[in-house]
Parts: C-alpha cells; sequence; structure tokens
C-alpha cells in the first residue's frame, strides 16, 4: 500500500542542535534539580515539551515579518489580522495580545471583576485558563464526557462535552452564577481529544435555552476541524475551513493562543461578535497590553499570525501533522509502550503508571519516565501525573491525592520534526520498556505552593 503524503514542505533553513552524552545529560539533570524545566534548551535533542510557540514558520510568515508596520496606531498589519480573523473565525471584532493566557485574563478579569460564586463550565478547562478563574474568584466545573477518563477507549471524540451533566449543571446552578460557558477544542488537559461539531452546535443550543454565551478556547482549532472531517459522519466532504467557520458560528466569541494553530512562537487573540464586550476589554487592553491594533505584539508579529491561521487551514499539512502524530503512536505500539487511545491531535500522552507499575504514585511514576527518556535519548517530555496535579501534605511532604492518569505528554511541534526523530524517540521509550525495572521514583526536594511544577526540585530515591 502506498504511504500518506510525506511532509507538503521542502526545507530551506535548519537549526542545529547538539547532542550531549549520557553522562553530560546526567549532570544537566543533577544541575537542573531533576526538573525538566531546569534543562537548557540547548542540552536537548528533542524537545517534546510543548507544542507552543515552537512552531517553524514558513517563508511566507518571515516573509511576512519584513514587512511589519510598527506604527503604534493602525498598523497595516493589524488590518491583514482582522481580514483573516474575519475570514477564519467569522468574529466580527478581536484584540490581539501577547499571548493566550493574557486573553484569558483579560476576559475573567472583567467578566468575574466584583462578583462572587462564579461557576464557568467547560469540557475541561486547561491550566492557564483555571489559574485566571480561579484568580479572580470563580470555579471551574468540567464536564466532559466520562470515556476521556478511559485510556483505553478508542472513541472519536473524547473532548466532547457531556450534554446531560451540562443540562443538569444549568439546571441546578442559579443563571447569575454562569457568566459564560467554555468549550476547549482540542481539549489539551484531557489528552488533545477532538469535540464533534454536533457536540459544539448541541453545547451551543443548551447555552442558548439557558441564556449562557459560549466561548471557545480556540488553541487548536484546526487540528479540532481536521478531525471532523475525518471522523464525523456528513462531514468528509467539507472542506476544513467550512467546518470551522461554521463551529465558531455556534459561538459568541474564543480566546485563542496563536502559539498553537496560528503556527507561530508567540501571540494570542480575543474575539467576539459582542461589541460591548469589545469596548469593556478594549480599556483593559490599554491598560495592561497596549493599543488595540498591536495589543502586546509588535507589527510583524500580527504579520505572521495573519499568514499562520490561514496556512493552516492547508489539507495536506493537517493530514501530515495529524498522521504524524498517529504514526507516532502506532510505533510506540509496536515497541510496547502504553499511551491514551486514540492519539490527540497535537500529542502522545504515556501512560507511565500502567508501564512503571512497580512505582506507585507518591513517588511520580511519569517523572520517573520524563527524566529516563531524557538521560537515556535527550528526548524532554512533560510529566502530567501526581507531580503536577496531586495534592500535598505541607508538613510531611506526603501526596495525599493522586492524577487519575499518570501521564508523559510528548508534544509535537509543528512542522520541526520529522518521522525520523520520532522513530528515534520510539525506540528509546522501548528500550525503557524492556528495562523498566530499573527506573526509581521520586520526591519533592523543593515543592512552592503556587504552580509548583515550574519551580520544583527533585531527587531520585534510589
Ligand atoms: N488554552 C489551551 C488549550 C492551551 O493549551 C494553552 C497553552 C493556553 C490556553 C494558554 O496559551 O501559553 O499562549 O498563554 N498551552 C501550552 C501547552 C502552554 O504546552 O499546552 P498561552
Amino acid at each position: 500500500m502506498r504511504k500518506p503524503l510525506p511532509e507538503p514542505w521542502r526545507v530551506k533553513v535548519i537549526e542545529k542542535v547538539k547532542v550531549l552524552t549520557r553522562e553530560e545529560r546526567e549532570k544537566v539533570l543533577v544541575d537542573g534539580g531533576f526538573s525538566m524545566f531546569g534543562i537548557p534548551s540547548e542540552a536537548v535533542y528533542i524537545d517534546l515539551f510543548t507544542d507552543s510557540g515552537t512552531s517553524a514558520m514558513s517563508d511566507w510568515q518571515w516573509g511576512g515579518l519584513m514587512q511589519g508596520d510598527e506604527a503604534y496606531a493602525g498598523a497595516r498589519n493589524y488590518f491583514h489580522l482582522k481580514d483573516s480573523v474575519e475570514a477564519v473565525f467569522g468574529f466580527p471584532y478581536f484584540l490581539p495580545t501577547h499571548q493566550g493566557r493574557a486573553a484569558e485574563s483579560l476576559f475573567f478579569s472583567w467578566l468575574l471583576h466584583g462578583k462572587q460564586g462564579m461557576k464557568i463550565p467547560s469540557n475541561t478547562h486547561f491550566d492557564t485558563t483555571r489559574a485566571n478563574i480561579e484568580v479572580n474568584g470563580g470555579t471551574c466545573v468540567d464536564l466532559v464526557v466520562d470515556e476521556a477518563r478511559d485510556a483505553t477507549s478508542e472513541a472519536p471524540f473524547k473532548g466532547n462535552m457531556d450534554l446531560a451533566k451540562l443540562r443538569r449543571f444549568f439546571e441546578t446552578t442559579p443563571k447569575a452564577d454562569i457568566p459564560v460557558c467554555m468549550l476547549t477544542l482540542t481539549n489539551n488537559a484531557g489528552g488533545g481529544q477532538p469535540v464533534a461539531l454536533a457536540n459544539v452546535k448541541a453545547t451551543s443550543e443548551l447555552c442558548k435555552e439557558f441564556g449562557v454565551p459560549l466561548y471557545i478556547d480556540a488553541c487548536r482549532f484546526a487540528e479540532n476541524s481536521w478531525f471532523i472531517k475525518q471522523r464525523e459522519e456528513g462531514q468528509g466532504h467539507r472542506s476544513v475551513a467550512d467546518i470551522a467557520l461554521e463551529t465558531f458560528s455556534y459561538a459568541e466569541g474564543c480566546t485563542m493562543s496563536a502559539k498553537k494553530d496560528g503556527l507561530v512562537n508567540i501571540g494570542g487573540l480575543f474575539c467576539t461578535r459582542d461589541k460591548d464586550h469589545l469596548d469593556v476589554l478594549t480599556q483593559r487592553l490599554l491598560v495592561v497590553e497596549g493599543f488595540p491594533t498591536y495589543g502586546g505584539l509588535a507589527g510583524r508579529d500580527l504579520e505572521a499570525i495573519a499568514r499562520g491561521l490561514r496556512e493552516v487551514l492547508d489539507e495536506n499539512y493537517l493530514a501530515f501533522r495529524t498522521g504524524q502524530v498517529a504514526l507516532f503512536g502506532e510505533m510506540l505500539a509496536e515497541r510496547g509502550v502504553p499511551f491514551l487511545k486514540p492519539t490527540g491531535g497535537h500529542a502522545v500522552y504515556l501512560d507511565a503508571g500502567a508501564l512503571l507499575t512497580h512505582i506507585p504514585p507518591q513517588k511520580f511514576p511519569g517523572h520517573a519516565l520524563a527524566i529516563e527518556l531524557y538521560r537515556d535519548g535527550g528526548v524532554r517530555g512533560a510529566e502530567l501525573g501526581t507531580a503536577m496535579f496531586g495534592d500535598m501534605d505541607e508538613a510531611t511532604g506526603e501526596m495525599t491525592t493522586f492524577a487519575p492518569i499518570e501521564m508523559v505528554r510528548l508534544a509535537i511541534p509543528r512542522r520541526v520534526y520529522t518521522n525520523d526523530h520520532l522513530e528515534y524517540v520510539a525506540d528509546i521509550l522501548g528500550d525503557i520498556a524492556k528495562r523498566k525495572e530499573e527506573l526509581k521514583g521520586f520526591r519533592f526536594t523543593f515543592a512552592p505552593k503556587i504552580m509548583r511544577h515550574f519551580t520544583a526540585r527533585f531527587e531520585e530515591i534510589r
């Protein structure tokens, strides 16, 4: 059988990477307190820490950088971006921000200002959204479908909102306490799983019935739209651009980190149909980000986003992109490395708990696997397990709650790595799986209360 179309681009510029020895990597780990955040990028051979802000831009985008108009007000690139936002999302109003969480901060600091007891439902809030809601006194309510919690279920839309749970939530919560409903496409915190178009529509209808505006977290909207085209009945004949437009037609607005499907290294957006929302947030933007025609970015960055938003809808690109993630999953399966099924849009989530059954959650199996992957292969992934999500008893240092699944996320940057790079990663993991009993657990030596995982330090329990 013929293989699917490989990369629909050719390489014009390369970035050299260093390859350290195992001994050098061991020293890097010790110096950085066994934290993945403590590893200098130059000591990493293949960096799968995040797909955010790590995309390779195209020659068209780089060309756009030279056409940056750095005027304080009314830069031409702002109007190009406005055209892209209208064409791709169909939203008439938008504000640029320096990244996704700045858009979330603007939105929630206004929406929740001076209010008590606000509750915001979502399929699953991403952690920056959660933090922005919680610091403003709100409560996050995750209502994703139950399949999302089953690591082996091959359900096609494990990111869907559970409509029965949402209805119950609306029926039992005073309307005045629900300022907005969010939907994260794809569901990053839930394994990068997509949300079906029918589910977006039904969520929107339910929101309308209860008078609650629906906003989308649009970070990976193009990947989500591609999955709809591939997996949802009756959608296969449509263009991804068309599916994306319909998706957003069900929402009042969106927040977006352009560092994902904007195919850029920095930038974010707040988009809306609601002129009142725009007007209040414009005032706030002026205080915290900048004038609304640049909003915390340079004109050249606006241009790169304007072009990236259009480029990301190229279906040959999306087929390659999601195909590469799926292929990586197949390579891991062949080597007996457990991961969450099916593979998501932007990452493979290893199931470290299933692999390292001799390391209890108390001793962070996800962290142990991530460390070994770096030590053995120079590959950086991110632990999304108990070290990140568990609650700790301050007095004893013992973990009192554990993550539901001990995951290590291997996020694939867009247009950066080849299938050979990923095969190398799969080989390293396959070797680790064969000698898994050698891996040891970890404990914290430093664990701050706020945003613990960024600055925590660990030691190996020998
Ligand atoms: N929403 C989702 C779904 C995200 O995945 C992210 C970032 C944000 C919002 C915030 O955007 O970083 O531009 O402020 N996710 C990155 C990740 C950090 O690695 O998954 P930001």
